[in-house]
């Protein structure tokens, strides 16, 4: 039995959890800083490292406890090393270091963008991740940082199908909500106030998909966009003298298109590249698959013929079972991080996932 303690602080959660054999999630405790950040309309990285410096300590223990077990009863310390914001993600790492350096403890850094991934696969078990019918997988990873399509091969290889130019579909919806005074986080704000709205209310643009009468570039058939339908709010909320113009049901109809275009290129998309690649699996992971209507939605399109996992809400926001569970593969690999790790901003190239 492998027990793995996942350190998680790379945006605006502090988060901990204890897994056992990369499946079986003891605990998973999330602190979330949203209060913090709300009067600002975002996250503010300088508020989000003090705030986990106060979080981490409270949260590791509720999480130990939680999992009815000791930091000596662990085998390994698991930590977000990146992408993120860096003070944010300093702060984890180097409390990491100092549990597996004052416990003689192996440290592993992991890639949070892939631990997303991984998070999906507590619903299906581990079992499947070994079983070759589900190869290839395609993975729509669309959260506040990322939005991205990766295939994922039987021989663990990763190729990146698409990836967004600009912004993620998290941070379109974030600035839009902010632009129309909804506050924050964006995603679930939108996805309230729409229920009240016409999704067909106003044509929001569809970034690289073709339309406008511009022929879509094919080395962009699967790479997103979503500048383009964030200025597009911009300007819609401008025409009308300002967001504080729009009258209560011109709002909600304005938010239901807006969510509309967004989830249109998200499925749209990820239901191309399925068929293009042959994917025998869809995987959705990322703070955004926890909207309802995009899980409706992908699932309503996709063939039936394609397994398609979306992750567990409680896994698609950011958390500390996935970082822990991703672990489990590392440490049966002994890759092992060495305790002069740096933490990373921005993605790196990902070749290769270790389930
Ligand atoms: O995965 P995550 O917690 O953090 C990052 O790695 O970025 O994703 C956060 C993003 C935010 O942009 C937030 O607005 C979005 O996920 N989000 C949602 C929903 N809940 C969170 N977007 C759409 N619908 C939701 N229900
Ligand atoms: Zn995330």
């Amino acid at each position: 039995m492998t027990l793995i303690l996942g350190l998680e602080s790379s945006c605006d959660e502090t988060a901990a959890a204890v897994v056992k054999d990369g499946t079986e999630v003891l605990s998973n405790v999330v602190s979330s800083q949203i209060t913090q950040h709300a009067p600002f309309g975002g996250v503010v990285p300088e508020l989000a490292a003090r705030e986990h410096l106060k979080a981490i300590q409270p949260v590791t223990d509720a999480a130990l406890e939680e999992a009815g077990c000791k930091i000596s009863g662990i085998d390994a310390i698991a930590v977000t090393q990146g992408p993120g914001l860096m003070p944010a993600l300093l702060v984890g790492l180097n409390f990491a270091k100092g549990l597996a350096a004052g416990h003689n403890l192996p440290l592993i850094g992991i890639n949070h963008f892939t631990a997303h991934i991984y998070g999906a696969f507590f619903e299906i078990g581990a079992s499947e991740l070994s079983n070759p019918e589900r190869y290839p997988i395609l993975a729509l990873v669309v959260s506040g940082g990322h939005t991205a399509l990766v295939l994922i091969g039987k021989d663990k290889q990763v190729r990146v199908a698409g990836t967004t130019i600009d912004d993620a579909a998290g941070e379109a919806l974030d600035k839009a909500a902010k632009l129309l005074n909804l506050g924050y986080p964006g995603g679930p704000v939108i996805e309230k106030a729409a229920k009240s709205g016409n999704p067909k209310a106003f044509n929001f643009p569809r970034g690289l998909t073709g339309g406008g009468g511009k022929p879509l570039a094919p080395e962009h058939r699967f790479n997103f966009s979503f500048s383009g339908v964030k200025t597009a709010m911009l300007y819609h909320c401008r025409n009308a003298g300002g967001a504080e113009n729009l009258d209560e049901q011109t709002l909600y109809d304005s938010v239901a298109s807006y969510q509309e275009a967004v989830i249109d290129v998200l499925v749209k998309k990820t239901v191309a590249a399925a068929k293009h690649f042959g994917a025998a699996t869809v995987i959705m992971a990322g703070g955004v698959a926890c909207n309802s209507l995009l899980r409706e939605r992908l699932t309503e399109k996709l063939p039936k013929n394609r397994n398609l996992v979306i992750s567990p809400k409680k896994y698609c926001t950011d958390n500390a079972a996935m970082v822990a569970g991703l672990a489990y593969h590392h440490f049966q690999e002994k890759d092992f991080s060495g305790i002069d790790i740096d933490a990373y901003p921005r993605l790196p190239e990902l070749t290769n996932v270790p389930f």
